[in-house]
């Protein structure tokens, strides 16, 4: 086969990849949505934390490149991803809630559903589950052939970041301020290590002294949970209740009681507090912002070539590409 043919149909699949649509599978696998929503119930079942865990990839992937699941790549020799990155390593986990969706659906319909889109659906099945929203997503998205730790470094924000660093970041991704707040309501749900407010218990500010937007009570709390000499992999909730995807985060961060430095900060700046105090006075209208927050978060796309995986974690040999484009272009 001519390179040229081949670039021909690599160009074909990034220009399909533009065109994201709600029930997109409703004719290619029909069932690809009940398949990923019953995989993350029982998910859900067997350790209630893994459905935030995977909801918090849609994040993480869509932030890097756009949502091309190029954050579900393992290392090759050749290629550093971003599972390695500095805000994933030891901390992004249940992947295998992911493996299963993906073997579940290459049974029923295999090579059609890509892994990008895999994670849309998990996201919001997480948040449906959970007590939180449902909404229906826009699907269509192609797996990426590469990753880049480096790319996931340059811009994933670190548990220390202030609100005024946290709004420039979600500008730059067309994310209002609104959205940041609402997106960040996410920590509804899941839980963070002690190594990601360590600096906050002990150097806040470089002055060997704690956070002084820290509730005293809380700040105890965080003390017995995280002593210096802690096994740092130690985890505590996000808010209160971290199994209910609920607008308790908010409240959490009104009373001081916020667990990353990134959390409370919303609460420190006029323009972030605003919206703080809505979703913690009105958990119908933080739902409908969140909603809409997915919903822009999952539309950021690059212009680059895609593929439909057939395991997330390998980009599918040469040969299996070809034959995929091809399929795809005989079929419509
Ligand atoms: C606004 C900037 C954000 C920052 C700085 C941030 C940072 C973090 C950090 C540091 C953790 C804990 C990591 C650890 O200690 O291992 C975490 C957990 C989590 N994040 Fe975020 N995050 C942000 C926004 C988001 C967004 C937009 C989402 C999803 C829409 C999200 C979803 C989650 C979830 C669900 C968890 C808990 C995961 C689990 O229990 O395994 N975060 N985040
Ligand atoms: C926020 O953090 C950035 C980067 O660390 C820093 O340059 C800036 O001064 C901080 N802003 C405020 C208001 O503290
Ligand atoms: C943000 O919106 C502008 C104007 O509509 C657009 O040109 C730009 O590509 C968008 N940026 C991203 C990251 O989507
Ligand atoms: C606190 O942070 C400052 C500045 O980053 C550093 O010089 C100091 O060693 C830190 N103290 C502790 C106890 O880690
Ligand atoms: C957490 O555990 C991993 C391995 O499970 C280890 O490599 C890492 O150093 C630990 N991290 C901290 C902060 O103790």
């Amino acid at each position: 086969m001519s390179l040229l043919f081949v670039l021909f149909l690599l160009h074909i699949t990034t220009v399909a990849a533009d065109q994201l649509r709600p029930a997109f599978y409703s004719e290619t696998c029909p069932k690809a949505e009940s398949i990923v929503r019953d995989v993350m119930k029982e998910a859900l079942i067997r350790e209630p934390r893994s459905v935030a865990s995977v909801m918090r990839f849609q994040f993480h992937d869509c932030l890097v490149n756009g949502c091309d699941a190029s954050l579900l790549l393992d290392d090759t020799p050749s290629m550093l991803g971003e599972k390695e990155a500095l805000s994933n390593i030891n901390s992004l986990r249940s992947f295998e809630v992911i493996d299963e969706a993906k073997e579940a659906l290459e049974k029923v319909c295999p090579g059609v559903v890509s892994c990008a889109d895999i994670i849309i659906m998990a996201a919001r099945d997480a948040v449906a589950l959970t007590g939180g929203p449902d909404w229906e997503v826009r699907l269509g998205r192609l797996d990426s052939l590469t990753a880049k730790q480096e790319d996931s470094n340059d811009i994933m924000p670190s548990p220390r970041s202030n609100a005024s660093l946290l709004i420039d970041l979600f500008d730059r991704f067309n994310l209002s301020v609104r959205d940041l707040v609402a997106l960040s309501g996410s920590h509804s749900i899941g839980q963070a290590r002690c190594f990601s407010i360590m600096f906050r218990l002990y150097n806040q500010s470089g002055a060997g002294r704690p956070d002084p937007s820290i509730e005293p009570k809380f700040r105890e709390k965080l003390y017995k949970l995280c002593p210096t000499t802690v096994d740092q992999n130690v985890t505590g909730d996000l808010d209160a209740t971290p199994r209910v995807f609920d607008n308790q985060y908010f409240k959490d961060l009104v009373a001081g009681r916020g667990f990353l430095n990134s959390d409370q900060t919303l609460f420190t700046l006029k323009q972030t507090r605003t919206f703080v105090k809505l979703f913690s006075k009105d958990q119908p209208e933080f739902f409908e912002a969140f909603v809409e927050g997915m919903l822009k978060m999952g539309d950021l796309q690059r212009d680059q070539p895609g593929e439909i995986r057939r395991n997330c974690r390998v980009v599918n040999s040469r040969h299996e590409h070809i034959l995929g484009v091809l399929r795809e272009k005989l079929i419509f």
